[in-house]
């Protein structure tokens, strides 16, 4: 079996090899003067079974993971195994007003009409899945973040909003520590309003568990109402750590921020792989 990555995921892709005892294939990647990408994979694949390693994050690896995958189709490899460690456009999995598209499956369509399955970590939501009409799993990236929460010894787990309440429940029973779910109404784009409710975290370290962490303005929200109410220490924790614009400004309430290398950044703190290496 050959493990191919795409720019977002060199380190993740070699990591996996190693997992899963694979080669890692590399892949020559540039673009033309006018900006067009070009992709050359280096290995004959021929025969073999391949996985692919690669976002759909920011909009440029869109292409160039289809071009990786009509590349491999085109050497004749015997199966493809796309894996997506953060799937870009999954919050748009309908049409909130006429006229939208539903984005998530405009981008699933085509990376699944050239993949044998795919797999993604996490993903926003499942209705997703059905879009890439092939096999598909969603990989629980949960389990890599609570191994590595462990250590922290948290006394409260936070769920910033109704929509983390579950995977934060499996993760405070896990970490052996109670659960508290805030209320969120999301303002604008940017902007959140928070309510805490009642919630005694005098002295204690608290993890705020998402999903996603974006332009941190929900995490910030809640970490400022814990430290406010006395926690003594705020750790933020997420899957995949965007972290878009003055984030890590907003972010500077909380004592730690950690996510995983599905997006790969300066809070990266724990690997995906062996999740990855397990589901395959
Ligand atoms: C929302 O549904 C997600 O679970 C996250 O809470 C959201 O994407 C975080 O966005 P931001 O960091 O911009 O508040």
């Amino acid at each position: 079996m050959f493990v191919v990555s795409g720019s977002t995921h060199q380190r993740l892709g070699v990591a996996l090899a190693q997992e899963t005892g694979a080669e890692f294939c590399g892949v020559i990647n540039k673009r033309f003067p006018d900006g067009e990408r070009y992709v050359r994979v280096l290995r004959s694949v021929a025969g073999h079974d391949v996985t692919v390693v690669q976002n759909t994050f920011p909009d440029e690896s869109i292409v160039e993971l289809l071009l990786i995958l009509e590349a491999l189709r085109e050497a004749g490899a015997t199966s493809i195994t796309t894996i997506i460690p953060y799937m870009g456009y999954a919050r748009q999995e309908r049409t909130f007003q006429s006229g939208e598209a539903i984005s998530a499956r405009a981008v699933a369509r085509p990376v699944g009409a050239l993949s044998d399955r795919v797999f993604t970590v996490s993903v926003h939501t499942d209705e997703v899945l059905s879009f890439f009409g092939c096999p598909t799993q969603d990989i629980d990236g949960l389990q890599e973040a609570v191994r590595y929460l462990k250590g922290f010894k948290p006394g409260l787990v936070v769920a910033p909003d109704e929509g983390a309440r579950e995977w934060c429940a499996r993760a405070a029973k896990e970490l052996k520590a109670p659960l508290h779910v805030m209320s969120k109404i999301r303002v604008d784009d940017r902007t959140v309003e928070t309510d805490s409710g009642k919630v005694k975290v005098k002295g204690l370290t608290v993890v705020i568990l998402d999903d996603i962490i974006s332009t941190g303005g929900t995490i910030a929200s809640a970490a400022r109402l814990l430290k406010n109410a006395g926690a003594g220490q705020v750790l933020a924790a997420c899957t995949h750590g965007l972290f878009i614009e003055d984030a890590a400004n907003r972010l500077r309430v909380c004592d730690d921020i950690l996510s995983s290398d599905t997006l790969e950044g300066v809070y990266t703190r724990y690997s995906i792989a062996p999740a990855i290496a397990a589901a395959l």
